[in-house]
Parts: structure tokens; sequence; C-alpha cells
């Protein structure tokens, strides 16, 4: 598959960091080829402008997008697969990749197909991969994870993706080391399967 991965973690540091690195090992051992956007390290411009704003809410396809947005839109037309990975902020992905939603997901390409301009194309598969502080148990029992999937899944990737999945790495927070220690390499061979699997 050619999959297209989207991460958003601002530090190098990070565990996440450790997950895409596996994510990419895995793809690549699966016969898969990746295009990789790291939202920090590209420095992606989250903010809307009050042009795109007018331009998305008031259903105008002809505004040219940006350059960023065009290129960004063409990496994920030239994929089977898109893989997103991120931290979870606040119940949320950080504001970087919301941002990304915001100016990538625009009118007449994730929607509003029939106002021409470059419709987005239907992928194959859609992974989302979080990774969390809490355990999944405890954002299940706080209702979290579910509120996480309606916004990604259900609202987001939609019937962007035929199949689509958020895959939660939890418990890797550093307020319990040790049960961060025993959790970082089940998620990391995890991801690393589900890399080496994508879309069988
Ligand atoms: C600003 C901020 C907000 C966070 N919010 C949540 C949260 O709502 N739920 C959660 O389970 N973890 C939360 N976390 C923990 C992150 O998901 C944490 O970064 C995660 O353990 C991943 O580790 P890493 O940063 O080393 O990749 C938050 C962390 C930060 C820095």
């Amino acid at each position: 598959m050619q999959v297209h991965v989207v991460h958003a973690h601002p530090s190098e540091h990070s565990f996440t960091a450790q997950v895409r690195d596996e994510l990419l090992r895995g793809l690549a051992d699966g016969g898969h080829t990746a295009t990789v956007s790291d939202l920090y390290r590209m420095g992606f411009a989250t903010d809307m402008t009050e042009a795109e704003y007018l331009r998305d809410a008031h259903y105008d396809a002809t505004p040219p997008l940006a350059p960023d947005v065009v290129a960004e839109q063409r990496r994920i037309n030239a994929a089977d697969a898109l893989v997103l990975v991120y931290p979870v902020f606040w119940t949320e992905a950080p504001a970087k990749l919301v941002g990304w939603f915001d100016r990538i997901w625009s009118y007449g390409f994730a929607y509003g197909q029939e106002a021409g301009g470059f419709p987005m194309k239907t992928l194959d598969r859609a992974l989302v991969i979080a990774v969390a502080g809490h355990t999944e148990a405890e954002l299940v029992e706080q209702g979290r994870l579910q509120a996480m999937r309606t916004v990604m899944l259900d609202d987001r990737i939609n019937d962007r993706a035929r199949s689509k999945d958020l895959v939660l790495l939890g418990g890797t927070s550093r307020d319990d080391p040790e049960r961060r220690e025993a959790n970082r390499p089940i998620h990391l061979r995890r991801v690393y399967e589900l890399a080496v699997g994508l879309g069988r």
C-alpha cells in the first residue's frame, strides 16, 4: 500500500516519536511505501486565514488554496491509506493536528466535492494511532475514548475511508513509570504488526 503518515508531536524524544518510527519500520517490512508529514518539524501553519474561513464557511471553491494545503492534499490523494500518529492532549489531538484538519479538509476536497476542484479520493484505510497517558480502561470509564472515536472516526474520517480504526496506546504517562515501561514494548509491537499487515 501507499501510505501517508501524519505525525504530530512537539518532541522527538517522546514515546509518540518512537511509535512513529516503529510504524515506519513495520510499513517498510510489510512492503508498503510511505510519505510522512511531520507537522511540528514542517512548521505546518494551523491557523485558518480569514480567506480560508470564508471559502469553507460560504461554500465557495473558487479561491485558490494555499500551496501547503494543495501539497498535503496531493499526498493524501496519492495514498491508499492515511495513518495519523499523535499524543492525546486534553482528550483531543494536539492543536497542530486539529488545525491540519481545519485547513486540509477544505471545501471541494473533503466535502462539497460537487463544487468541482480537487476532490478527495475515498481511501482504502484510515488508521488513527493515539498515545495517551491514561489507560484505555480509564478512558472508557470516563467516556472519553468514545468521544475521541466520535470526533476522529465518525466526523473527520467518516466515509472518506472504506475501513477505519482508532488504536489507543494507553498507560504511557510519566507519573507511573513502572506502568509506562511495561506498556511501551507491548504498544510498539502492536504498532509494528499493524503496520506490516496494513490493508490485509
Ligand atoms: C498538554 C497535555 C495534555 C494531555 N492530555 C491528556 C489527556 O487528556 N488524556 C490522556 O490520557 N493523556 C493526556 N496527556 C498525556 C499525553 O497523552 C502523553 O504525552 C502521553 O503519555 C504520550 O507520551 P509522550 O508525550 O512521551 O509521547 C496530555 C499531555 C499533555 C502534555
